[in-house]
């Protein structure tokens, strides 16, 4: 097994950061939909925080598989208060697309270094964040057209998804 460079270390444990960041994001987002009574919106953020936990863990363990050393960064305290709903999913959103963008610097950087054990391990990422976007977007796109006075409608639509707000499987609607 081929020992990551210092660089490509540094750049994996800076994504640690990255992904713990979001998760408190996201945590602070679930608390704020809590506060505000809208009990699916919080339960779809607890998930999604759960998620980001996951992702840092998959880099931290991906380290040490490969015997580098581990150094997690200072985590950015999240933003704690919203002015609306839309305002806490915009952010969502726009972080999603920042570390879609993290992942395609770390792609650029595995490849550069001819690590194709890194480069394996980030095609999870990849396509990852494509569906992490794509769900995100929905929420924002179904927060839109409720409105702020709508919001109730929001909570029996992800009741109803199951929280799930993915793309239709692909083939479907086609015809057969
Ligand atoms: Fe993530
Ligand atoms: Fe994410």
């Amino acid at each position: 097994m081929i020992k990551p460079s210092d660089k490509l270390t540094k750049a994996f444990n800076q994504q640690i950061g990255h992904e713990m960041a979001a998760y408190l994001q996201y945590l602070a987002v679930a608390a704020y939909f809590t506060a505000e009574t809208l009990p699916e919106l919080a339960k779809f953020f607890f998930n999604q925080a759960d998620e980001e936990r996951t992702h840092a863990m998959k880099f931290l363990h991906f380290l040490l598989d490969v015997g580098a050393e581990a150094a997690i960064p200072d985590i950015k305290a999240p933003k704690p208060r919203f002015a609306s709903a839309e305002e806490a999913v915009k952010l969502a959103l726009k972080n999603e697309e920042k570390v879609t963008g993290q992942i395609y610097d770390l792609v650029e950087l595995a490849r550069g270094e001819k690590s194709l054990a890194a480069q394996r391990f980030l095609d999870w990422f990849v396509v990852e964040q494509q569906e992490e976007e794509a769900t995100m977007s929905a929420l924002l796109a179904t927060l839109r057209r409720a409105g702020e006075s709508g919001l109730l409608h929001v909570e029996d639509y992800l009741a109803r998804q199951g929280g799930v707000l993915a793309t239709p499987p692909a083939g479907a609607g086609e015809a057969t």
